[in-house]
């Protein structure tokens, strides 16, 4: 191939994207948790009622001292923020002076540190105080007056989960146990209130296994695992984990990281990865007649070594693309041309073969379609 033909024939070449990691999120925990207050106005007016997404059914204690609201998150966060909204209906001032506590001690309201004082919120108005990252299991909102009463119609717990590598990535797995889908295991979830929605599981079978697709490859450093909280938590026992660039035998061939010996029931583990490369994170458990349920798996590490992108090109041409040297000639060339222009650290592949299409005289010059393939 003629290489002025080469350039004239190619109009728009590469075009270099930046890496987007959804790395950072903020996500409402309140819901996983569960509720209860110091006492129950009428037949009605639950303490869930706070979680439940509709700000006209709300909480209502009895007239009394030092009224309480508490919710069990079932496990620390570090709170960016609570949200408050306040009853749309009446005496909206009753919120007054509401104190927003967050701790672990689940027995006395005061003994733990206090985040932020409501002074006033309109009715049916949301109202956001900071916490600043304030560590604890527990939220309270409380009254400490006499002849009080506390009436929530939601609140909402923010959390800030930042540097998992596996957020927002493609998860799969071996064969899926109902509704516990793969991607219930990177929704920061750890499902202790509900784990058929929060977490994934296979069904029973022989090796199975789920894997997390970073997109890039990543220098892993830990890899966290959450179990599952409400049974058997030895069905873990033996998993392995897996990381690597291969997809053999569905990246199950990839180095191992660990083998993990037990996690009790609810627990996060942590395990050293020391920077293994990879691009595929795997879970599996060889054996027969295993069920692999997973309620979090997050991954930390550095990176992207190596950016991605894929390219479709149209090109004019005197040899024929079906020739696999010419390819390979192709590919080079191309690769020269980024030298020349700067581009040192670029590597060229075919992801899949020139479609055979043989245009002889064309009148108007090839257009190029380039376009972003994810
Ligand atoms: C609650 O416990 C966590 C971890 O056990 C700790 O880091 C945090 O400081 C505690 N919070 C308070 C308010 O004592």
């Amino acid at each position: 191939m003629n290489m002025r033909d080469f350039y004239k024939s190619l109009c728009f070449l590469l075009g270099f994207f930046s890496v987007q990691t959804e790395a950072e999120k903020e996500v409402n925990v309140a819901t996983w948790g569960t509720a209860d207050q110091s006492t129950l106005y009428g037949n009605y007016w639950y303490a869930q009622y706070a979680l439940d997404g509709l700000s006209y059914t709300c909480t209502h204690t009895e007239w009394q001292t030092d009224p309480w609201w508490r919710l069990d998150l079932m496990k620390t966060y570090s709170v960016n923020r609570v949200t408050i909204t306040n009853r749309p209906d009446c005496c909206e001032s009753r919120i007054n002076g509401a104190e927003i506590r967050i701790g672990n001690v689940s027995s006395n309201v005061y003994s733990n540190p206090v985040c932020a004082v409501v002074s006033t919120i309109p009715a049916g108005a949301t109202y956001s105080y900071s916490c600043d990252g304030m560590e604890g299991r527990y939220v309270f909102v409380s009254i400490p007056e006499t002849s009080m009463v506390l009436t929530l119609c939601e609140v909402g717990v923010y959390v800030i989960f930042s540097g998992n590598l596996a957020t927002g990535r493609y998860v799969t797995q071996s064969s899926t146990f109902g509704n516990w889908i793969s991607q219930q295991a990177i929704d920061f979830n750890p499902g202790f209130k509900q784990p058929s929605s929060a977490c994934s599981s296979t069904n029973s079978e022989t090796n199975p296994w789920w894997r997390v697709d970073l997109r890039y490859i990543y220098k892993v450093s830990i890899v966290v695992i959450t179990n599952r909280l409400d049974c058997c938590p030895e069905r873990i026992n033996g998993g392995e984990i897996r990381i690597g660039n291969s997809l053999e035998n569905n990246g199950n061939n990839n180095p191992i990281c660990t083998v993990i010996s037990s996690i009790p029931a609810g627990v996060s583990s942590t395990y050293i990865c020391n920077n293994m490369e990879g691009r595929y994170v795997n879970l599996i458990i060889p054996g027969d007649s295993r069920f692999l349920t997973l309620c979090e798996v997050e991954v930390y590490g550095e990176g992207p070594l190596l950016k991605r992108t894929f390219l479709k090109m149209k090109l004019k041409s005197s040899s024929s693309l079906s020739d696999p040297a010419v390819r390979v000639q192709l590919l080079s060339q191309l690769q020269s041309v980024l030298m020349a222009r700067g581009f040192s650290d670029v590597t060229l592949q075919w992801t899949q073969p020139p479609e055979q299409e043989v245009m002889r005289k064309e009148a108007a010059p090839a257009k190029c379609a380039v376009r972003k393939r994810r």
